[in-house]
């Protein structure tokens, strides 16, 4: 990776400081903050002094070494996977509630958590990807009490829809009859209790949100290495709850058993009524993980409502002694264009509608294609709207965006794909791997497109080192762009340069399909 090779040689010079890359090519491939004096050699061109800067420019033949290597699969996985050697890291990730629809902000989750769980994987991390399935606490209660009163139907009939129907009719009627809060609590301390009516009810909403859940992933092309859901740690809270009392950490506070802190709200341990809560199932989670996994770092893909929540939960981890790198990748809310995100049905926005959407829009880019195509523009254009923004940052949803075919969006890098597929497919050339003589005369496109393929391992090892896909979708964006802008200039099939770009194509063409992989994006041969 030429930018770790430029770190160590400034390293020597004695700068340890920041290296960018300057915002205008015409100032070189990177430029450090500080006056560093680097003579010329195999990898350095040359540097110019400007401002306070010095900018460094990279020899051609170097680019271009470091672009040939993403053409040569196999060497380059095992050179992007020395990044992580002997590392892992858990990711949770998705985790979605049972008896309550896939939401947008889920999707968020998941769409982002795999992305960076690939991208941690392909730098040689030993990665557990673990959807924390939120199948336990006080919700099941209300829903077992909507249940018995308004459910005609046999449990095992209904569906998710009923489910949410049922969970927020107990809401708007609680509202009016604030003793149905009560009987909720009583339903979960039985739950809690392993009583036999609460657990079969509760057992039947599991296994029918489960067979949802699992038909999205399914859509999604998602595969969550386990599911782990919350009350996989009943049995294990006594342990936790324990190692938090004997570091007197807890205290009692009207009848309930809290954690307090220096500059935050406490956490809840106990309920009066014994029964525990999201925040000891956290614990419990925490200290599971640490133990089985051993993990360098645990990463939370979880929505920036629970920002407090998992300050709590790092702090306690803290305070009992574990030790891992615990990161809370807080993802933002997702707002329509037009307003708030809501739907006919309610608060929450059903993943199926969307990609119900969504396909009719990718009909109208690509008519002629099959179903298994449209889909795959469909969801790669959803995903790409989620991956390509900052993910601690709110989005919005727009639809014009999502599908464009020449703007920032999922189709758009598809289709330079397909493009970059087609122009294989008409030259004689069968495989251009490797480049044996540098070209004279680059043209500026040309070049400004090689600048642009040497960057891909440092965007990989960028984008984990800030838990941002967004830092690879915006690459693989102006990778894209630098391809077309160079591919409407100059033709390729035919000319004496032939070779040399038919080389371009393919590097390009490599580095879109495994970029937009990571991305959990699938590829189209022909759009
Ligand atoms: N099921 C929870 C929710 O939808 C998210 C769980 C996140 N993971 C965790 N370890 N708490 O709000």
């Amino acid at each position: 990776m030429i930018r770790g090779e430029l770190i160590e040689l400034l390293k020597k010079k004695g700068f340890e400081g920041k290296v960018d890359h300057p915002g205008v090519e015409k100032f070189g491939d990177y430029a450090v903050r500080a006056d560093v004096d680097l003579e010329p050699d195999d990898l350095i061109e040359k540097t110019e002094k400007v401002a306070g800067f010095t900018n460094i420019f990279i020899k051609k033949e170097a680019l271009l070494k470091e672009v040939e290597k993403l053409n040569y699969e196999i060497e380059l996985k095992n050179e992007l996977a020395t990044h992580g050697k002997g590392k892992t890291m858990v990711i949770d990730y998705s985790a979605p509630n049972i008896a309550k629809p896939f939401g947008i902000g889920h999707l968020r989750s998941t769409d982002i958590g795999q992305a960076i769980y690939n991208i941690y994987k392909i730098l040689g991390w030993k990665c557990i990807g673990d959807n924390h399935l939120g199948d336990w606490g006080t919700q099941f209660g209300k829903l077992i009490v909507a249940i018995k009163k308004w459910n005609e139907k046999a449990v095992e009939e209904l569906s998710i829809d009923d489910l949410e129907r049922l969970y927020v009719k107990f809401h708007t009627e609680a509202e009016k009859n604030p003793e149905m809060e009560d009987e909720a609590r009583e339903w979960f301390v039985k739950l809690e209790n392993g009583e036999a009516e609460a657990k079969d009810i509760w057992q039947k909403c599991i296994e029918i949100s489960l067979k949802e859940f699992d038909k999205v992933y399914e859509v999604l092309g998602v595969k969550i290495d386990q599911t782990l859901g919350e009350s996989f740690y009943l049995d294990k809270m006594p342990a936790v709850i324990e190692a938090m009392e004997k570091k007197g950490i807890t205290k009692k506070s009207e009848g309930a058993e809290i954690i307090e802190f220096k500059n935050m709200s406490p956490a809840m341990v106990k309920k009066s009524n014994e029964t525990t809560t999201y925040f000891t199932r956290d614990m419990a989670t925490v200290k599971y993980r640490i133990e089985k996994w051993k993990p360098d770092l645990i990463i939370y893909e979880v929505g920036s409502d629970q920002i407090l929540h998992f300050r709590q939960v790092f702090e306690t981890a803290k305070m009992l002694g574990y030790r891992a790198n615990f990161v809370h990748v807080a993802h933002g809310m997702m707002r329509w264009a037009t307003g708030k995100f809501s739907t006919r049905k309610g608060d929450t926005i059903h993943l199926s509608e969307v990609i119900e959407k969504a396909m009719e829009e990718a009909k109208k880019i690509a008519p002629e294609n099959t179903k298994e195509k449209i889909m795959a523009v469909a969801i790669g254009a959803i995903k790409f709207n989620d991956l390509s923004q900052d993910p601690k940052k709110d989005i919005i949803f727009d639809w014009e965006r999502v599908m464009s075919m020449d703007g920032n969006s999922g189709p758009y890098l598809q289709y330079t794909y397909a493009r970059c597929q087609s122009v294989l497919e008409k030259t004689k050339i069968l495989e251009q791997k490797n480049i044996n003589e540098v070209p004279i005369d680059f043209k500026p496109e040309e070049m400004s497109l090689v600048r642009e393929l040497s960057k891909f391992e440092e965007k990989l090892v960028e984008s984990a080192e800030r838990f941002n896909p967004a830092v690879i979708a915006e690459y693989l964006l102006l990778v894209a762009r630098k391809y077309n802008e160079f591919y409407g200039k100059y033709r390729i099939i035919g000319e004496t340069e032939e070779v040399w770009r038919i080389f371009l194509t393919k590097t390009t063409s490599s580095v879109l399909k495994l970029g937009l992989e990571l991305l959990g994006i699938k590829t189209i041969e022909k759009m």
